[in-house]
């Protein structure tokens, strides 16, 4: 529940916040819950909200998301400059409405659509809404093939790993199709190939095929996964789609693996959405959803809007949405062409590579994955050492890093793990600092005479699920 965990609550704060003198000001006390009857000085408005979130952690540091946190003062600066066009206006902001089609295209063209010209997509708030658009464009698909065939449409599934992100649980769980998830096993922290085929069946929408995971920056196998659907179809007659969710790896892999084949060249691959503030390398919040061809996208999901006086295609969960993002994913594309996101992406990934066998090498932790795919890895603590991962992240966080650790799904709920992020804006020269701050920690943990915390003081992971709610998901009908 939205504020349910209001730390000024916990904490039994029930009256009003005291307003120290600002600017000359009289000292003033506002109320914390409701609105005030009257209003203040812009300059101490100001300064009361900026003093508060002088309290939030520092983005620059927060080596759990993967979402933008460093841009150039140019992009912020179109940013600030479109703070007022609403997206969804396309007939009053046309250039912003054309700007978002060649934005379409040009992902469409990134990701080897047959022919750029001929597929469709949108702008989205992240991935999680491209991701509903892209599960409801497989239902959708699904459901008027059935009943073409006179078959009935009341159990749809959809199959991934289950190390899927959580929007993919929410759209099961709000679109109405039954997920089914495939475990991990051993040394297999994500989506097995042979496991997936032996979940689909008629009911199946489609697959969903994560590049790369949230837990560990690997990338699932779509090039194998879509031959073995090819071969289930030649089999069984099952036609089965595939959908890539590409929220990092989609604008990692053009630039840093050209020769992996999980876009549009696999003709399984009906659709593809990834964030443009992840590795898009926008400020939140942006994401994309392209369809391969309009035959991917049923006609009848696209709401034909008569608004403000222009007939305007639709195809959104929201309606309003600010266009400052939109407009600095073209200034980005711009900017850094295919050549400088190379650069960028590059380089994320020697710090996250380098940095990980560093880590390695101090003997402490053992790496489950390396950077070498997402500039993204996550470790575990090595054998016989006394402490936790989340007595690491805890200490880190004293000197301000936020690393986040977590348990893993099944079947690998043993597993706990640590992971860091690498994005623009975290330099070798950070990848240094953040390691004299571990080593440091590591000579007081060593000391210790067992692990003292343990999964209870979890914090944030941006979307992976715990072993809990993981078993809630898998029981689900
Ligand atoms: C693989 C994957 N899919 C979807 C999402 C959701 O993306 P967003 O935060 O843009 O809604 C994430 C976020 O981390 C992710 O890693």
């Amino acid at each position: 529940m939205p504020g349910a965990h209001s730390p000024s609550e916990d904490h039994g704060h029930e009256r009003g916040v005291p307003v120290n003198p600002v600017f000359a000001a009289e000292p003033v006390d506002i109320p914390r819950f409701t609105i005030p009857d009257g209003g203040l000085d812009p300059e101490v408005a100001y300064q009361v909200v900026h003093d508060e979130l002088m309290l939030d952690g520092n983005a620059r540091l927060n080596l759990a998301t993967f979402v933008t946190t460093w841009a150039e003062p140019q992009a912020e600066r179109l940013m600030a400059e479109s703070l007022d066009k609403n997206m969804i206006d396309k007939d009053e902001y046309p250039r912003t409405a054309d700007l978002e089609q060649r934005c379409v295209r040009m992902l469409a063209d990134l990701w080897n659509a047959p022919d750029p010209g001929r597929a469709i997509g949108c702008s989205t708030t992240g991935s999680s809404e491209a991701c509903m658009l892209g599960g409801l464009a497989l239902k959708r698909r699904w459901q008027h093939r059935r009943r073409a065939a006179g078959q009935p449409v009341q159990r749809p599934n959809i199959v991934m790993g289950i190390n899927v992100q959580i929007c993919w649980d929410k759209f099961a769980d709000y679109f109405e199709v039954e997920p089914r998830l495939v475990p991990m096993s051993g040394d297999r922290l994500h989506l097995g190939v042979d496991e997936a085929l032996a979940l689909c069946d008629e009911n199946t929408i489609g697959v969903v095929a994560v590049l790369g995971s949230t837990f560990d920056g690997s990338y699932e196998p779509v090039e194998a996964l879509c031959a073995a659907l090819d071969d289930l179809q030649e089999r069984t007659g099952l036609d089965v789609p595939v959908h890539v969710d590409g929220a990092s790896g989609a604008m990692v892999a053009p630039f840093c693996d050209p020769d992996l084949v999980w876009d549009f060249r696999l003709a399984r691959v009906a659709s593809i959405n990834t964030s443009g503030h992840k590795y898009g390398l926008v400020h939140p919040g942006v994401g994309w959803a392209v369809w391969r061809d309009t035959a991917a996208l049923p006609e009848d999901l696209v709401f034909r809007v008569n608004y403000l006086g222009g007939d305007m295609p639709t195809f959104a969960l929201n309606f309003s949405r600010p266009g400052g993002q939109v407009i600095a994913q073209y200034y980005q594309f711009l900017r850094l062409g295919r050549d400088g996101y190379t650069r960028v992406q590059s380089t994320c990934r020697a710090i996250a590579t380098g940095l990980a066998h560093r880590i390695e090498a101090t003997g402490a932790f053992r790496l489950l994955t390396d950077g070498s795919q997402l500039p993204v890895f996550a470790f575990t603590v090595a054998e016989g050492e006394p402490f936790s991962v989340f007595d690491v992240s805890a200490a880190l966080r004293e000197s301000g890093w936020l690393v986040p650790a977590y348990t893993f799904p099944a079947d690998r709920q043993d597993l706990a793990a640590l992971r860091i992020v690498v994005r623009n804006g975290f330099s070798h020269d950070l990848a240094g600092l953040l390691l004299d701050d571990l080593r440091r920690v590591l000579e007081r943990l060593r000391r210790q005479a067992a692990p003292v915390r343990g999964a209870e003081s979890a914090g944030f992971a941006h979307g992976t699920r715990s072993a809990p709610a993981a078993e809630r998901c898998r029981s689900q009908p």
